[in-house]
């Protein structure tokens, strides 16, 4: 079976750096460069959506200046990406607590997404400022004002993207770190030890092999 929906919590880039006696900025580079290309390679293997944790909401709180950083690569990323994204047919999709983010940020966000809309080779979700917890916590009280009594499926389609198949984390923690709660409730979950810019296309394979080998059950016999 083939991995549709992806997701990764890059984690690493600061241990990275550090390692190098780089300062954490220089790791978060690295990893935006590694994550470009490993966006090309995932649609480039099937995948049909990417979802990618670039910022929770509690990264929020880290010193100004690593923040300050993050977010020059967001300045960065949609002028430069979305026109490629366009051109391979990729839609990209951008969900978090978006209302955080700096207004010059936000104000990229609309004319990507719509630059991209008909895309229809695969989704790259992008996660900025994300919570898990929020996200559940925003659909149900958009289901409670539209009125709805909402079912478990019923639920996901206030959610922001589909069910998780792979759930990969690098950097070597073992934890979810309130990415994706309600939709990752089946996913396989892949953890390695490398840090994010260490992560390779091949690293992605790996995962992508050890997906097609596990046996999904969803609770079954
Ligand atoms: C966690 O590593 C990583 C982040 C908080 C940022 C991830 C961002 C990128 C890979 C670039 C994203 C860029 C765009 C444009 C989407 P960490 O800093 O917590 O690493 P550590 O655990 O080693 O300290």
């Amino acid at each position: 079976m083939t991995a549709e929906h992806v997701a990764i919590i890059m984690d690493g880039n600061g241990r990275w750096a550090k390692k190098r006696l780089l300062p954490r900025s220089a790791g978060h580079r690295a990893g935006f460069r590694r994550m470009l290309s490993l966006c090309e390679h995932a649609f480039e293997r099937g995948v049909r959506c990417l979802t990618l944790y670039a910022l929770s909401e509690e990264n929020l709180s880290r010193p100004k200046e690593e923040v300050e950083a993050l977010f020059s690569l967001f300045r960065e990323f949609f002028p430069t990406q979305a026109p490629k994204l366009k051109e391979r047919g990729i839609k990209l999709r951008v969900i978090g607590g978006l209302a955080l983010l700096p207004e010059d940020i936000r104000a990229m966000i609309p004319p990507s997404e719509e630059l991209t809309a008909g895309g229809t080779r695969g989704t790259l979700y992008l996660a900025l400022a994300y919570s898990g917890r929020g996200e559940i916590v925003s659909a149900a009280n958009r289901a409670v004002k539209e009125g709805k009594e909402v079912t478990r499926e019923t639920f996901s389609s206030f959610l922001s993207v589909p069910p998780v198949d792979l759930l990969i984390r690098t950097g070597g923690e073992l934890r979810l770190s309130d990415f994706l709660l309600y939709e990752s409730a089946y996913a396989e979950l892949y953890f390695t030890k490398k840090f994010f810019p260490d992560f390779t296309n091949g690293d992605f394979d790996k995962a992508l092999k050890e997906f097609s080998l596990r046996d999904r059950r969803f609770g079954r016999i």
